[in-house]
């Protein structure tokens, strides 16, 4: 089928030029391992794991098996007031997936929900406990926590925040820990930086007041702005604070987590455990939505406890909170993670991933190449364009070239499937490296 067979007017494309997109689309009809398939026959490298969700690769049979028998059995079952078992166990396991202490789990769909339900959760808890002046949320420069009027608020991309005149007034940012100065060409974590967190200490807490501060909200690796690696001892600084001034720490790690820094959630791989950690993704490989918030025991038993009997304990919820196709995704998509032994493949893998991605240190307009794990962003020079025009130029290129990168302003960023081979991550690099060369002679 081709793009022009069916009209494309009425679907507004989210995060999309959709004018551009219109003129000159881009379309998948298939997907396996780690490939998609475009609608003129192409088969196209995945070097983004979709949006940093595809972490077992496309069309798993398991996952697909499992999603079609929750069909035929259990559609649907009510989130409020109902339980089905599959809600039950796939907690369980992310419990035991989790750091220890972090004991609970609250269901929603997107990571936007889940970022809006953690923060709602911080508010809820210091009340209950009689400390509901704890009203400001601290999130930090250049963050991304999803589109909900939370995660803006919090976060610090400003093309997202700009539009959004009612944004939540209580909340201040930490500095973003980039520095292409000191940090330029990184390998894993830098070791400047650690002195960004005392900025908690030094002006936020100083300025509001710990008393009146509810919770902190970083990624651990900021994901969408371009790979961000924390400097080294910068969350354990954030969390020192935190404990310090009975505020609540929350690891987004919507992208982080299912193995992409090489443990289940980049918690594990920094030694840090946050008080709640909010995931979505990878939990069911992309192919169902499913998010939620992993809470330490106090935080839950706090809420719980408070709650006078048969009173709800939480006034919070989705319709399709715990939904029974998604848990039966994330069933499946667990098991494999565990039968494949995916996260320690990453761990093997990161060497590798991180000596190919640096050999395009030397390509036109590069200014920067960091990485962690599976994660790596080539940061470009704008030159004399308007920002993002190089960026974009590339992706297009790269997409020419069946290659399919996500792009961020004039930052590459790479997150392949944990199933890639080391032969994909050369062609990813080669077909980057190409497609940089060409844009500089464009
Ligand atoms: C760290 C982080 N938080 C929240 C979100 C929002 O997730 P969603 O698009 O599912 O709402 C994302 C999405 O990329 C993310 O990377």
């Amino acid at each position: 089928m081709s793009a022009r067979d069916y009209d494309l007017d009425a679907y507004w494309i989210p995060f999309t030029s959709n004018r551009a997109f219109k003129e000159s689309p881009r379309m998948f009809v298939a997907a396996k391992d780690m490939h998609y398939f475009t609608d003129d026959g192409r088969k196209v490298l995945d070097s983004s794991a979709g949006l940093w969700c595809v972490n077992a690769g496309h069309c798993r049979p398991s996952i697909v098996e499992a999603i079609k028998r929750q069909l035929e059995t259990l559609d649907y079952s009510p989130a409020f007031q109902m339980g089905h078992p599959a809600e039950f166990r796939v907690a369980t396991q992310l419990v035991d997936f989790a750091p220890k202490g972090l004991e609970h789990v609250f269901f929603a769909n997107s990571g936007s929900e889940a970022v809006d339900s953690a923060l709602k959760i911080a508010l809820a808890y210091h009340r209950s406990r009689g400390e509901g002046h704890r009203t400001v949320l601290i999130g930090r420069e250049r963050a991304y926590h999803g589109v909900g009027f939370g995660g803006i608020s919090v976060g610090g991309m400003p093309a997202n925040r700009k539009m959004y005149g009612s944004i939540l007034p209580r909340v201040d940012h930490l500095p973003h820990t980039h520095n292409l100065e000191k940090n330029a060409f990184c390998r894993g974590q830098p070791v400047w930086g650690v002195h960004l967190a005392n900025e908690l200490e030094d002006r936020i807490i100083a300025l509001h007041d710990a008393s009146n501060i509810a919770a902190v909200i970083v990624e651990p690796v900021a994901g969408s702005t371009g790979v961000l690696v924390p400097p080294k001892g910068y969350l354990q600084r954030l969390r020192d604070i935190c404990d310090k001034y009975g505020l609540l720490l929350i690891f987004d790690e919507i992208i982080t987590g299912f193995g992409r820094t090489g443990q289940t959630f980049a918690a594990d791989t920094f030694g840090v455990v946050p008080d709640m950690i909010t995931f979505a993704k990878g939990v069911t490989n992309g192919t169902i939505p499913l998010s939620g918030v992993i809470v330490r025991k106090e935080i839950y038993d706090t809420l719980v406890n408070n709650a006078p009997p048969s009173v709800i304990d939480l006034f919070h919820g989705y319709t399709y909170s715990g939904h029974p196709v998604a848990m039966a995704a994330a069933e499946a998509t667990l098991a494999l993670y565990h039968d494949e032994q995916l996260f320690e493949r990453v761990r093997n893998l990161a060497p590798y991933f991180e000596d190919a991605v640096h050999t395009l240190k030397d390509s036109p307009n590069v200014i920067d190449v960091r990485n962690i794990g599976l994660m790596a962003a080539v940061e470009m020079s704008a030159g004399q364009k308007p920002f993002g025009a190089r960026g974009f130029d590339i992706f297009l290129r790269c997409f020419e070239r069946n290659l399919l990168v996500r792009v961020t302003g004039d930052t590459i960023a790479l997150s392949p499937p944990l199933i890639a081979s080391r032969s994909h991550i050369d062609q990813i690099v080669d077909i980057l490296s190409f497609a940089i060369k060409d844009a500089n002679s464009a």
